[in-house]
C-alpha cells in the first residue's frame, strides 16, 4: 500500500504519472471515491504518462470514453451498473486483450465476483479539504 497527498489538481495528475509507469496491458485500476474526488484528474496523469493528447473528460454519460496511445486507456463510469449481467451487456470484457488499461469510476458497483487477466489496483481518493486529497494505492491481485 501505498498512500500520497495532493494540495492540487497538478500533484494529482503528477501521482498518477508516476503511478503508470508500473502499469501494463490489460491491468485494471478499481477506484474508490465520492464524486469531485480527482478520479478523472487521476485518469489525466495516466494518459500522458501514455502519451495520450486527446483531452480526459468523464465518463458519465458515454459510459465508456477510449483513449489510444502507447498503452490505451479505457475510462468506465459503472454509477449505473448493479450485476453482472450489467456489466457483461456494457461489452466490459470485450475491452480486454485490446492494449489497454480499464480504468473504472464507480467501482464500488461491482459487488460480485470478476476474474482479472491481469494486475488490479485500488486507488482510494478521499478529499481532506477544498483542494486537498489522500490518495491510497493497493495492489489486490
Ligand atoms: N488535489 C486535487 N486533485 C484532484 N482534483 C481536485 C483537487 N483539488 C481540487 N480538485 C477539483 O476537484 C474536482 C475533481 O474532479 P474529477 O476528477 O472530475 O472528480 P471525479 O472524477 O472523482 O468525480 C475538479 O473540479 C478539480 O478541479
Ligand atoms: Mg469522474
Amino acid at each position: 500500500m501505498e498512500k500520497f497527498f495532493s494540495d492540487c489538481v497538478n500533484d494529482t495528475e503528477k501521482i498518477a504519472f508516476d503511478f503508470a509507469n508500473k502499469l501494463k496491458a490489460d491491468d485494471v485500476i478499481l477506484y474508490r471515491g465520492e464524486m469531485g474526488a480527482g478520479k478523472t484528474y487521476f485518469t489525466k496523469g495516466i494518459a500522458k504518462a501514455f502519451g495520450i493528447e486527446d483531452e480526459v473528460t468523464s465518463p458519465t454519460f458515454a459510459l465508456i470514453n477510449e483513449y489510444y496511445g502507447k498503452i490505451n486507456i479505457f475510462h468506465f463510469d459503472l454509477f449505473r451498473i448493479s450485476s453482472f449481467d450489467e456489466l457483461y451487456s456494457i461489452g466490459f470484457f470485450d475491452y480486454f486483450g485490446r492494449n489497454g488499461v480499464l480504468c473504472i469510476e464507480w467501482s464500488e458497483n461491482i459487488n460480485f465476483e470478476v476474474d482479472y487477466p491481469e494486475s488490479v489496483y485500488l486507488v482510494s481518493i478521499n478529499k481532506s479539504g477544498e483542494t486537498s486529497r489522500e490518495i491510497i494505492i493497493e495492489k489486490v491481485k
